[in-house]
């Protein structure tokens, strides 16, 4: 299950056509156990821009991370099911895959694999629960 949503975010920015980048650039942070295929990225590029992940199938990872604004959302805090605000600004996801720390606004998530387990739950974006998404997708 990790594996999929950690590659929505790894699928946007390294697709199998896109040219490597220069010898000193940082690497991106592909776990061990979790190899990027073709197929994972295409499934997890599908999975982000798909509301179904949500409560109520309206909000998905690309209605706050939009592509058109750095997949920022252009608020000063973030909107997600039932209009519900949240409290944090939408951090930009270009090249995430390259970034070297820890991720959200206070480190919470050790690498992107943890942090995509968080939206599904948290009220104010996707308000649903892992167990009843993962009925959906079976
Ligand atoms: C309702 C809006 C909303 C939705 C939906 C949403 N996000 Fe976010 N995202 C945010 C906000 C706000 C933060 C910052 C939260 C914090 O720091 O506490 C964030 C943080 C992140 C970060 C960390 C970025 C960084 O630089 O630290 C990643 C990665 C991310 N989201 C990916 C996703 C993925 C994948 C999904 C879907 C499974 C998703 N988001 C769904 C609003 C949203």
């Amino acid at each position: 299950m990790r594996g999929w949503l950690a590659l929505l975010i790894l699928a946007l920015g390294c697709g199998p056509d896109v040219e490597p980048p220069p010898p000193d650039f940082a690497a991106i942070l592909y776990p061990d156990d979790n190899p990027s295929t073709p197929a994972g990225m295409a499934l997890g590029e599908r999975l982000f821009f798909d509301p179904i992940l949500s409560a109520d199938r309206t909000v998905s990872c690309g209605t706050c991370h939009r592509p058109a604004l750095a997949f920022s959302d252009g608020r000063p805090v973030s909107v997600g099911v039932g209009g519900l605000a949240g409290t944090r600004n939408t951090p930009g996801l270009a090249n995430i895959g390259y970034l070297h720390q820890p991720l959200f606004w206070d480190g919470r998530a050790d690498n992107l694999e943890t942090q995509a387990l968080h939206p599904i739950g948290t009220v104010h974006e996707m308000g649903g629960n892992w167990p009843a998404v993962i009925e959906r997708l079976d």
